[in-house]
């Protein structure tokens, strides 16, 4: 122990050494002399008419006539970095409310008090149809926190279907660290099933109460529109869409891929495989789905556990540049004079997601425009971008970094879960995704999802001495690197900094 504490000493004073003559160097990291245009904008290609043979499904089955998906188009704003909001109407008379769209929660929740950071809040007793049972309630997430009292109210959505709705709503009324500077929304609207719902299930989700009380189908669709822009620009906001109700064709492309909803708490699927490149990491599939693999708007990141983040890093590291790690773990960002661009340095990444015919699976690819991410105007002269993979300790998270490059169906009624590329995930006319399939899952266990993985005591204690050295040796280069991080003057370059990028529920 003692031999191995010594060890780790001089690992970190010779850390501390590399990082601090890495710091002079880092910025610019590399300059390449690049033929791409970075700083001309996304230019979005129109929507027209998909020629899938999936589209119609939905649009046929409304039985109401209250949804009419066009109607709906471009209803959220946004970027993944502060997440995509829609704008709703609470109580009677109506209050206008942003709202964040997050599938990986259940609650339906809005400001009911001011706060230093939003412009303004659900004002129950302006509210003739507030009904106020006296629960409280509280969500925690390892960045911030809410609590509030449980009441009901008369909700609509003007860019949604057609009808008012009386709705569970969580009033806040006190918050730590949840409302976050420049976000735009005052509330969350949690998707996901009600296992999830807090304090407990019988608080029925929204969504729920939307389907039963206006008859729409179990069905809704997400199209992130931020692909390419940058992740703190304060203009101009991104956008999207959010169907309630079922799938409009004209927000993607060729066919519609579904993967089975494993369980339904948040929306659960089983990842097969993972490449960089188009080099598989071989790791035994239940590494990818350890804890579990969700997808959630409400992430920023793609997320990986540990083992597989590392196997990525170390396979994108081999195939492409020498970056600090600072890079890597998100603490710094690569900068390029302005007008070139990383990106024809980086490899793509490939998720296998288990097919409904349970012996194929088919692919997601995001092409690096969507994970090396342009962080706006750090610098006059140079473009700065980040990291967008982080480790995770409970679980693979499908965020809005992968979320962008496609229009996500979230077909409850037959529990899959549906990807086709988005029409919006494109760049100068080049798509940003790509969807492939079907492939043969017979070289991947029957079930990647099932059992956790034991760690032998040994690697348990090694990665205990790993994250205490890198604890320390963290610490040691943030004081080093003051005079080189003063550049970030948006501070807006860390996980923590961002309002939904980090939240693990
Ligand atoms: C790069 O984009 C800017 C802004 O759109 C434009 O003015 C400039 O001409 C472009 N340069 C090249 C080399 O395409
Ligand atoms: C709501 O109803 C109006 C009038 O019937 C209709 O024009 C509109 O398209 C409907 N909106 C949605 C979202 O269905
Ligand atoms: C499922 O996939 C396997 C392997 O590709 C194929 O042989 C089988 O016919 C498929 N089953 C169905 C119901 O499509």
């Amino acid at each position: 122990m003692a031999r191995r504490a010594s060890l780790a000493t001089w690992a970190l004073v010779l850390g501390v050494c590399v990082g601090a003559c890495r710091c002079y160097f880092s910025i610019p990291m590399k300059i390449y002399t690049g033929r791409v245009n970075v700083s001309s904008v996304v230019d979005l290609v129109p929507v027209r008419r998909a020629t899938s043979d999936a589209g119609g499904l939905s649009l046929a089955s409304d039985p109401s006539g209250a949804v009419n998906f066009l109607d709906m188009v471009n209803n959220l704003e946004g970027d993944s970095g502060r997440g995509y909001y829609i704008e709703m109407s609470i109580g009677s008379p109506g209050q206008q409310l942003n709202i964040l769209v997050d599938t990986g929660s259940s609650n339906f929740a809005v400001a009911a008090a001011p706060h230093p950071f939003i412009t303004h809040y659900f004002n129950t007793a302006l509210s003739s149809t507030y009904s106020s049972s006296s629960r409280t309630v509280a969500v925690k997430y390892t960045q911030g926190n809410w609590e509030g009292e449980l009441g009901e109210d008369r909700v609509s959505i003007p860019q949604g279907p057609n009808g008012t709705i009386i709705i569970n709503i969580a009033a806040i009324l006190s918050s730590e660290g949840f409302f976050l500077p420049g976000v735009n929304w005052q509330g969350i609207l949690g998707l996901a099933y009600p296992m999830l719902a807090r304090p407990d299930s019988s608080v029925e989700p929204f969504f729920n109460s939307m389907v039963r009380q206006l008859g729409i189908p179990d069905i809704f669709s997400l199209q992130m529109c931020g692909a390419g822009l940058s992740a703190s620009s304060t203009a101009d906001p991104a956008g999207g869409s959010l169907i309630l109700g079922g799938v409009e064709p004209t927000l993607y492309r060729g066919s519609i891929w579904y993967t089975p909803i494993l369980e339904e708490w948040y929306y659960q699927v089983e990842v097969l495989k993972l490449e960089v490149g188009n080099q598989n990491l071989n790791l035994d599939c239940r590494e990818y789905n350890k804890d579990k693999a969700i997808v959630d708007s409400g992430t920023t990141l793609l997320r990986l556990p540990v083992n597989v983040f590392s196997a990525v890093v170390e396979a994108i590291t081999r195939s492409s540049l020498e970056f600090s790690s600072g890079f890597w773990d998100g603490t710094k960002l690569a900068c390029w004079l302005k007008g070139e661009t990383p990106w024809r340095f980086f490899p793509k990444l490939s998720i296998y997601l288990r097919a409904t015919n349970s012996s194929q699976s088919f692919r997601v690819t995001i092409l690096p425009q969507l994970y090396i991410q342009q962080i706006a105007d750090v610098d006059g002269t140079l473009d700065c971008f980040r990291f967008g993979v982080s480790s995770s300790a409970n679980g693979l998270v499908i965020g809005a970094t992968v979320m962008e490059g496609f229009y996500v169906v979230f077909d409850r009624a037959r529990k899959r879960l549906g990807f086709a590329l988005s029409n919006c995930a494109v760049n100068a006319g080049a798509s940003l995704s790509e969807l492939a399939g079907p492939f043969s899952a017979a070289d991947v266990a029957a079930d990647c999802s099932g059992g956790s993985l034991r760690e032998p005591l040994l690697w348990v204690i090694s990665y205990a001495l790993m994250a205490l050295c890198a604890v320390i040796l963290v610490a040691l280069l943030l004081l080093l690197v003051l005079p080189c991080r003063r550049r970030d003057r948006s501070g807006e370059i860390t996980d923590e900094s961002s309002l939904v990028r980090h939240r693990i529920k």
